[in-house]
């Protein structure tokens, strides 16, 4: 097969590594890819997607895999179905699940799909009603996508109001124009990543990433400093796990979500049962490469079956223990990350430590790597007990400026409560 992945963060990189693994693959082709990983296949790209789609079928490319929600959002698969290229990805109208927090909080109403308790908000005028019917902490998201920082838990009546107003003033230009006011949760969050072909809904192992900078989830969010899979969960909470996945595919049945890709449920395992916080049309990232590393299966021939509507013929198999991945970024992230700093020994410490390393912020000058800001590395392994083979590693890595958390895996820090201890989802900063 000739496969074309589009996107050049770690998730990609990951995705290559792996599709490359595959018997049935002919060529790889990578669209955006960072430097890193570009020398895993032919680099092609286009001003635009139906452009984009034109060349793949000149090619004759066989399957797309789509990394990001920008094109998925932006209509990619759309343009690869008129050109009748298989995909890996939802189309335009199905992104708006993740693409307009009200799209989804509709479409969980309408199909009794256990979620927060929420009101929406268009105007200055409706604060203080809606905000009356609302207990404290409370939670702000603007509707459409905000590069991660859309979501607000307000501590106080004062920070809610003042945040709705700022939101509506354009904080986020059209995406906050619309807001979805929303109870708050406590529990503890996974992520379920499912694969979708119109009848057969497939969750992979549950995986849980750490969104907060600092360990012990302390201080801002981001677009996610590490993860783990398999979570470990009761009997009971598999069982909760497997009546939400029956009653999203009866929804997605339901409503024709006529599409072959990847639905992610972000989940809260609150004491009334499984809630959903949100849904995201792509694969997690950085619980891909967790994920990844840990599948037994070949990839190409997953997603080949899917492209093919035939995913109740996978079985997929997983490796022994636990795979892990933490995320080195670089320091200032994610506000005003430094974009310097040569990554020099970074094979010799793979070798070293029998680890995989995917990347995301790198640039490549005059052959060699450099860290270009943002997260910068996905340092993985999978096995048991191997979460001190990532920790060294990382301290063996020559280069400056680092900065991670020391406590990926570490369980202890989901379920607490906001503002009475620093917790899950809580930005008050107290
Ligand atoms: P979202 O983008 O909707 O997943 O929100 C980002 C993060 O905010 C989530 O991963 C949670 O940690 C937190 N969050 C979102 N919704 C809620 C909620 N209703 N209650 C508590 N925390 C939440
Ligand atoms: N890890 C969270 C996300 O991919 O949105």
């Amino acid at each position: 097969m000739k496969v074309l992945i589009y996107g050049g963060g770690a998730r990609e990189h990951a995705l290559a590594w792996k599709i490359e693994q595959s018997s049935l693959l002919k060529k790889l082709y990578l669209c955006k890819p960072n430097d890193g990983f570009a020398h895993l296949g032919e680099v092609i790209d286009a001003e635009n997607f139906e452009k984009l789609a034109q060349i793949s079928k000149e090619i004759g490319i066989n399957l797309l895999i789509v990394g990001p929600e920008e094109p998925l959002i932006s209509g990619i698969i759309d343009e690869f179905r008129k050109e009748g290229i298989p995909s890996i990805g939802a189309d335009k109208k199905w992104a708006m699940l993740e693409g307009s927090k009200s799209f989804a909080k509709e479409f969980m109403e309408r199909n009794n799909i256990p979620t927060a308790k929420y009101k929406l908000i268009t105007d200055k005028s409706q604060i203080k009603n809606v905000l009356d019917e609302f207990e404290i902490p409370v939670v702000l998201k603007a509707d459409g996508l905000a590069a991660g920082k859309g979501v607000h838990v307000a501590c106080t009546r004062e920070d809610a109001q003042n945040t709705l107003e700022e939101f509506l003033e354009g904080k986020f230009g059209e995406a906050s124009q619309k807001i979805v006011v929303e109870e708050f949760l406590e529990g503890a969050e996974i992520s379920l990543i499912s694969l979708w072909d119109g009848k057969t809904l497939l969750p992979l192992i549950p995986a849980r990433d750490y969104k907060k900078l600092l360990s012990g989830n302390k201080g801002p969010n981001t677009g996610g400093m590490g993860a783990y899979c398999p979570v470990s969960l009761t009997l009971e909470e598999y069982k909760e796990l497997e009546n939400y996945t029956n009653t999203l595919r009866e929804a997605l049945i339901k409503e024709n979500a006529e599409f072959t890709g990847v639905v992610y449920s972000g989940l809260m395992l609150t004491k009334e049962g499984i809630k959903v916080l949100e849904y995201n049309m792509r694969l997690g990232d950085p619980e891909t490469q967790a994920l990844l590393i840990h599948l037994n299966t070949d990839l190409l021939e997953v997603f080949k079956k899917l492209s093919e509507k035939k995913l109740n013929e996978v079985e997929l198999k997983w490796k022994q223990g636990q795979a892990f991945c933490v995320v080195v970024a670089a320091e200032g992230y994610p506000e005003n990350p430094v974009k310097s700093g040569e990554i020099v020994n970074i094979e010799e410490v793979i070798e070293n430590n029998e680890i995989n390393i995917f990347y995301s912020g790198v640039k490549k000058i005059d052959g060699k790597l450099f860290a270009d800001g943002g997260r910068v590395l996905s340092v993985c392994k999978t096995g048991i007990g191997v979460q001190k083979d990532i920790y060294d590693a990382i301290k063996q890595l020559d280069y400056e400026n680092k900065v991670f958390r020391n406590d990926i895996g570490e369980v202890s820090v989901f379920g607490k409560g906001c503002c009475k201890d620093e917790g899950t989802g809580c930005n008050c900063g107290k």
